[in-house]
């Protein structure tokens, strides 16, 4: 941490003289989340704020597609990401062509899609959906379509997960986080035998890795059940830095880390975010056609809440 001070100081001076927000994900480095942010949270809290913000500027630490959906709906703003290819492979598993060609097959089925998705296939979707609302909303727009059935993309683990919480029959694509489709059932198991810990799961996890769980939930439903369960020691099975950002929050549980790195989240760090206060860059922008279709897709999500 010391090693990180005058990066911190710079960026807190360079903010205020800004008057910008930095928005962080809960998947960002510690030195980030608690040293510069102003808002955290997981992607619907992000979206959320950026709807709500009375700054001019906003610095997005997170994946492009959270900058996409914060200018989306904060189109008065200028939004900056410290570094352009924070990609996601979820975002990148599937193209608006797609999202047409499957409306194509499924005549008159509604289109869900996660936030985890390009400007593009959002401008494509009925919806959006966080993995903290996703059944909801599938169920919010099932009822309003009049359809028994919702195709529901690109993530096909939280797909299946959120299959086996609703009625609606789900269309699914083939998606997957390059991060959590790597924890394995074993590594779950072993955790919980070896250090007797509860086991707590994101849903983007295989189905057998949620088999194995005490809990599935989403990055801000991991933190309500913590505060609920008071757990003496949890394995998070989600990105390494989840642990790490709610240990003050949490600090009588003892954190079992099975770690896996997201490379995408990990490409912001403080030197980029302070250059990009410094030189105002990279602006990320949305064609005015795809923000328009895209910030109803997203009205829709905020309107059905967590
Ligand atoms: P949320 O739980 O914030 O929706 O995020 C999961 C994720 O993998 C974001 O990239
Ligand atoms: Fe995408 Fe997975 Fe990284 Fe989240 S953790 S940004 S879903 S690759």
């Amino acid at each position: 941490v010391p090693l990180h001070l005058p990066w911190i100081d710079a960026i807190n001076r360079l903010k205020r003289e800004r008057g910008a927000k930095i928005m962080a994900h809960s998947y960002q480095s510690p030195e980030i989340f608690h040293g510069v942010a102003d808002v955290t949270g997981d992607s619907l809290a992000l979206a959320q704020a950026a709807a709500d913000c009375d700054a001019d500027l906003i610095v997005l630490c997170g994946v492009h597609f959270m900058a996409e959906s914060a200018k989306i709906l904060a189109p008065g703003k200028t939004v900056l990401i410290p570094d352009l290819e924070a990609g996601c492979s979820l975002a990148s598993s599937i193209t608006a062509d797609d999202v047409r060609a499957l409306r194509v097959q499924h005549p008159g089925v509604p289109v869900v899609s996660y936030v985890n998705t390009s400007a593009a296939v959002k401008a494509e979707s009925d919806a959006c959906c966080t993995s903290a609302n996703a059944v909801q909303v599938v169920d919010a727009v099932a009822t309003e379509f009049g359809m028994g059935k919702v195709i529901f993309l690109p993530d096909r683990y939280l797909g299946a997960w959120v299959a086996t919480q609703t009625d609606v029959e789900l269309v699914l694509w083939h998606g997957q986080c390059e991060v959590h489709e790597k924890f394995t059932a074993m590594e779950a198991r072993h955790t919980r035998e070896r250090f007797d810990a509860k086991i707590v799961a994101h849903p983007e996890c295989p189905p057998e890795v949620l088999a194995e769980a005490d809990f599935v939930g989403s990055t801000s439903a991991m933190g309500q059940w913590l505060a609920k369960e008071k757990p003496q020691r949890v394995a998070m099975i989600t990105e390494c830095s989840m642990a790490d950002n709610l240990r003050d929050r949490f600090p009588q549980v003892e954190f079992i880390k099975p770690c896996n790195l997201c490379p995408h989240m990990k490409r912001i760090t403080l030197q980029n975010i302070h250059a990009c206060l410094r030189d105002l860059k990279h602006e990320v922008h949305v064609p005015e056609d795809v923000a328009v279709r895209a910030r109803r897709a997203l009205e829709r999500m905020l309107a059905v809440g967590r």
